[in-house]
């Protein structure tokens, strides 16, 4: 619909918005998914185990670019670890309560889960993964053969889903974000989805990786795909990632 983008800028100025639910005194939603009792759970190694040789800051930022393609090599949990936790890793817990990640949030309100295709990640069955940022761990959602097909698909038909490693799949829980900002939230879902997407690249270019981010999908489908109505919860950014 034409003119829709530039009323949606119009309409979450400051003089449009109405307070908001946190003004009007209503209860926080949780900070972050709970395991669901249903879905194997899985363990990640520590973050921190993995040694790193130093890297040069500029020069990972000076060499970063978008990678498409592929080596068939495996990505090791411990790689795996330390992707989550420089995208989405909880530092601490704070008293409000909000949550201190390694990543900035308007408001600090962290409205992403991760959602994982796994297609060669050492140790574990090719599927769809859940990431329980809360505790550094993982939940099994969808181990049926035909996913990484099915998603592949729904990215329409983008061959860098099927060549990953694993594909990062960020998912916008609206409410926890629209709780404090309203309407206007929906620009800071977007805004906080770059910065995670950001980190995902620099931190897969110091462990040899390649990312390329895709926000070209199909909407409908993806969200069906991972159970989501699309309104309260949506993905909000895709990105592939696999060894050079
Ligand atoms: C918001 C956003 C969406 C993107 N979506 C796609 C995509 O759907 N498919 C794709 O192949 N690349 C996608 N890209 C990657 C860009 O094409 C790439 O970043 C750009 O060409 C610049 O190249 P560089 O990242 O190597 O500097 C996207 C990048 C961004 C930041």
């Amino acid at each position: 619909m034409k003119g829709i983008g530039r009323d949606f800028m119009q309409k979450t100025q400051y003089d449009y918005l109405e307070p908001s639910d946190q003004t009007m005194g209503l209860p926080q939603p949780p900070l972050f998914d709970e395991p669901d009792p249903d879905r194997e759970q899985f363990d990640l190694p520590d973050p921190s185990g993995l040694h790193l040789p130093p890297v040069d800051l500029v020069q990972l930022i000076t060499d970063r670019r978008t990678l498409r393609r592929y080596a068939d090599d495996p990505i090791s949990p411990a790689e795996l670890s330390t992707l989550l936790w420089c995208t989405q890793g909880v530092k601490r817990v704070t008293g409000r309560p909000s949550t201190q990640r390694t990543v900035p949030s308007a408001g600090a309100r962290h409205a992403f889960e991760t959602y994982l295709l796994f297609n060669r990640v050492e140790g574990f069955d090719p599927g769809l993964y859940h990431y329980l940022s809360g505790e550094h761990r993982l939940e099994a959602v969808d181990l049926e053969s035909t996913i990484a097909d099915r998603i592949t698909e729904s990215a329409l038909s983008q061959k860098q889903v099927q060549a990953s490693a694993v594909t990062f799949l960020w998912v916008a829980d609206v409410y926890r974000m629209a709780w404090r900002y309203g309407e206007r939230g929906y620009r800071y879902l977007h805004l906080d989805a770059g910065h995670v997407c950001q980190n995902l690249y620099l931190i897969a270019e110091a462990l040899g990786c390649g990312v390329c981010a895709i926000a070209a999908y199909d909407d409908e489908g993806i969200n069906t795909l991972l159970g989501l109505d699309g309104e309260t919860r949506f993905v909000i950014y895709v990105a592939t990632v696999g060894k050079k």
